[in-house]
């Protein structure tokens, strides 16, 4: 199942939640990043992409896809498939924080950065969707049951194109961490699902930003997902004060980089998370 900005399917809903100890799935972490350093050492190729069945992380090891993906012919679908243009997106689809009557509450901040292809240029046009829970923890799907209260004001989903430069940029507030069931006292980081159209609609990516120096990182067995470390840290925003806008918002910046080398963790097709 695909999570999609209208439908926010949350981590919190898995059936296959288990009683594990966040000292059980830590030391799991750790078992599987100290294989992954040693193998690196002797040779082993970067694993810089998600482990679709990365066993710390519950619900993956029957969800993950066991056969090869069936390849659509893209050109067919183009025929097909809805084509995004300027006039298709407005300019304040990109505010998350005027989206109804009274403002949200939270702290409220700008993010921007460029996407970027794998020889640094930038990505032009592109659609660029993002969903997030309020500053609470919650969404407002009805499945998520966390607990926390909904923000009558606060939708969390917004959109825009890239300009000539691959900028995009919103305005939103911070969102917050939330539990979720894959192992007793579970919690996500805060993050900002992307979602990245290229210049078809068959060529999406979904993935997800993450806010410095959280602490629950070395305990979220999705952000653990990606072995090497490099990758996971290029899920992380930099704090920009530049970004600021004095006595009313705080700035994080972050690039998406589509291919090559330094490119941006994605989630496999037919993830949820
Ligand atoms: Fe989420």
């Amino acid at each position: 199942m695909k999570e999609s900005p209208n439908s926010a399917v949350v981590e919190d809903q898995d059936p296959l939640a288990t009683t594990a100890t966040q000292a059980q799935i830590s030391a799991e972490i750790a078992t599987a990043h100290e294989a992954y350093r040693n193998g690196r050492l002797t040779g082993s190729p970067a694993r810089d992409k998600v482990e679709i069945d990365f066993a710390p992380y519950r619900s993956s090891l029957l969800r993950h896809p066991t056969k090869d993906l069936h390849h659509a012919d893209p050109e067919t679908i183009e025929l097909h498939s809805p084509a995004f243009g300027h006039r298709d997106v407005a300019d304040v689809e990109a505010d998350l924080t005027i989206q109804h009557s009274g403002e949200p509450l939270g702290e409220r901040m700008v993010v921007t950065g460029r996407v970027l292809d794998g020889d640094g240029r930038p990505v032009r046009h592109q659609l660029v969707e993002v969903w997030q829970a309020n500053a609470s923890g919650r969404y407002i799907h009805k499945r998520d049951q966390h607990p926390a209260p909904l923000d009558p004001n606060f939708t969390g989903t917004g959109r825009c194109l890239t300009d000539e430069n691959g900028v995009y940029r919103f305005q939103t507030i911070k969102p917050g961490p939330y539990p979720w069931r894959n192992h007793t006292n579970a919690w996500r980081p805060a993050h900002i699902h992307f979602s990245v159209f290229g210049s078809e609609f068959t060529q999406r990516i979904i993935t997800q930003m993450y806010f410095p120096g959280d602490p629950l990182f070395p305990l979220d067995p999705i952000y653990q997902s990606i072995l090497d470390a490099d990758a996971r840290d290029r899920l992380v925003a930099s704090y920009d004060h530049d970004l600021t806008t004095p006595e009313y918002s705080l700035g994080y910046r972050w690039d998406i980089v589509l291919t090559g080398t330094k490119r941006t963790w994605t989630e496999p097709e037919g993830g949820d998370e």
